[in-house]
């Protein structure tokens, strides 16, 4: 570990979504500057195989637990348990989500599908940083990231529901970013396509080679939001981090 990458060294994070795509990307890169990552994720056996690749910081093991992040049972038990296992959690970067009906005019989308996007993305961002604040709180270095996307801003037709789900998390990481100045940093991570296993399942690829639009890799976001969880942030609150290669910023002006 250089020093520079230091930044994040002993410290706990608990990454949700873990088991896959920029959730486990997260978890590895948090490993590599020092960190001892919580990896929990629906797919506990996913969650399982992430942790057991990685060499945490001070040969402190990895832990993985499964839960589900819209189940408030889930997300309290498995915070119990991380609490039990590491002693302290000082950053959260809530990464579980789900995309939900791709492709579906509006009148089209079922109630219960809309209401399973809010409940993984929104309710579950809600879940997880109510049963961590008190231990974030604790943390010298408390700080919390939301991944949201592009999609709170700008949309595609066919995703209403997920681009409204979107929205309501960067939301909710201005609203608790000022309920909680002072004591922990809360920011949300707005990226475009990523190449991980949802993308690749809502735009039916095998992989981006060729495509005509950028694509990140899942390793650069976990750079962001590493970056917005750890000391370097300080004084960033409340922020959402558009990484769209710039997309948002153009105008219609035909220049
Ligand atoms: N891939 C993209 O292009 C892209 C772009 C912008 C934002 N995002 C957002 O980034 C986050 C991560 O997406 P990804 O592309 O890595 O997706 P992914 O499907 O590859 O990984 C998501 C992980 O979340 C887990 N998960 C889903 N529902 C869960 C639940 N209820 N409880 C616990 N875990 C659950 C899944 O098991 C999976 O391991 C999501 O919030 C997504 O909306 C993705």
């Amino acid at each position: 570990m250089s020093s520079a990458s230091a930044d994040l060294d002993g410290a706990v994070v608990l990454v949700t979504g873990a088991a896959g795509g920029i959730g486990a990307a997260v978890a590895r890169r948090a490993a590599d500057r020092g960190a001892t990552p919580v990896l929990l994720d629906r797919d506990g056996a996913g969650a399982q195989d992430q942790a057991d690749a990685l060499s945490t910081g001070r040969g402190t093991p990895a832990v993985a637990i499964t839960a589900d992040v819209a189940d408030e049972a889930s997300v309290r038990s498995a915070v119990a348990t991380a609490l039990r296992r590491l002693g302290r959690i000082d950053a959260v970067a809530h990464c579980a989500g789900i995309s939900g009906p791709v492709g579906s005019p509006l009148e089209q989308v079922l109630l219960a599908d809309w209401q399973r996007v809010f409940a993984v993305n929104a309710t579950g961002a809600y879940l997880t940083l109510k049963h961590t604040l008190a231990a974030l709180r604790r943390s010298s270095r408390g700080a919390a990231v939301l991944v949201a996307s592009d999609s709170a801003f700008v949309a595609a037709p066919g995703m209403v529901p997920y681009c409204a789900s979107k929205a309501a998390v960067v939301q909710l990481a201005r609203a608790l970013s000022v309920e909680t100045a002072g004591e922990v940093r809360v920011n949300a991570v707005c990226p475009s396509v990523v190449d991980t296993p949802m993308s690749r399942g809502d735009l039916d690829r095998g992989d981006f080679t060729g495509a005509d639009y950028p694509v990140h890799r899942p390793e650069d976001i976990a750079e962001h939001v590493l970056f917005l969880v750890s000391p370097a942030a300080v004084g960033v609150h409340g922020t959402a981090l558009a990484v769209d290669f710039g997309y948002s910023a153009r105008s219609a002006f035909p220049a």
